[in-house]
């Protein structure tokens, strides 16, 4: 079952006017045009915005999430007809050859099931060419993130497109390394609250780069995220 961030039409509705400014997501871009894809995974492609920046550029993308609400948000953008969306997780890829798979915004900590990440990581490799390239983004654990999910720090009230504003927080529950349970609440202008619980699992880096290695995959590089120095470990990798 997706999140109810993800999930609920009128959390997925204003997901994209919260998360504001996605100008990490060129990053990526220019990686893919420096990897020389042509087709494109973007698996936990959510609202869609990496998807169609990637289309934007003419390359062929199919982008992969379980979250229908969030998929509806992407197939109404502009330019959503020339991505290729489909609902559910790795495993529903089976007819798919790509160049470039991707993981963007933490998707990976989303899979917390060992049992999950694995048969995730096989699928990928099933979907990649020989050669292809694995590119994914998880939250170093050694910066602590869970630290400022707290009310002081994470509140904040955001202008809606269609007028009024929405008030917004986020509260760490439960802390059980390498699980990080949290709970987001958002009180709507007419009054309405909603929140959201979720869990993730934050991989250490030697965590990520055995289970790479042995789904198939030789891990080319472990950067930083050049918007959140410290604090991402971003994997390169190829299915050999
Ligand atoms: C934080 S959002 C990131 C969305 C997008 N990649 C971005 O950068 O904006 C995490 C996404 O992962 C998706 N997700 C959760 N479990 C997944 C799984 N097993 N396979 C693929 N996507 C998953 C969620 O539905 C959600 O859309």
């Amino acid at each position: 079952m997706p999140d109810a961030i993800f999930d609920h039409p009128p959390l997925a509705a204003i997901y994209d006017t919260l998360e504001g400014d996605r100008s990490d997501l060129d990053r990526y871009v220019t990686i893919a045009e420096e990897l020389g894809a042509h087709r494109v995974l973007d698996l936990g492609c959510g609202t869609g915005t990496f998807a169609l920046k990637l289309a934007d550029r003419g390359l062929e993308v199919t982008a992969v999430d379980p979250a229908g609400a969030s998929l509806d948000v992407a197939r109404g953008r502009h330019g959503a007809d020339r991505v290729r969306w489909v609902q559910g997780d790795a495993r529903a890829l089976t007819q798919v050859e790509v160049d470039l798979a991707t993981m963007t915004g933490n998707v990976a900590q989303a899979i917390v099931d060992p049992t999950d990440w694995n048969s995730t990581l096989r699928a990928i490799h099933h979907a990649l060419r020989p050669g292809g390239s694995l590119v994914l983004e998880t939250r170093d654990p050694r910066a602590e993130a869970w630290r400022d999910w707290n009310r002081d720090a994470s509140w904040r009230m955001t202008e809606l497109a269609g007028g009024g504003a929405v008030e917004s927080w986020v509260e760490l529950t439960e802390l059980h390394l390498p699980l990080v349970s949290f709970r987001w609440t958002w009180v709507f202008p007419d009054g309405q609250l909603l929140t959201s619980d979720s869990t993730l699992r934050f991989r250490n880096r030697k965590e990520v780069h055995d289970s790479l290695t042995a789904h198939g995959y030789l891990v080319d590089d472990v950067r930083d995220a050049p918007d959140r120095p410290g604090r991402e470990l971003v994997f390169f990798a190829h299915r050999l």
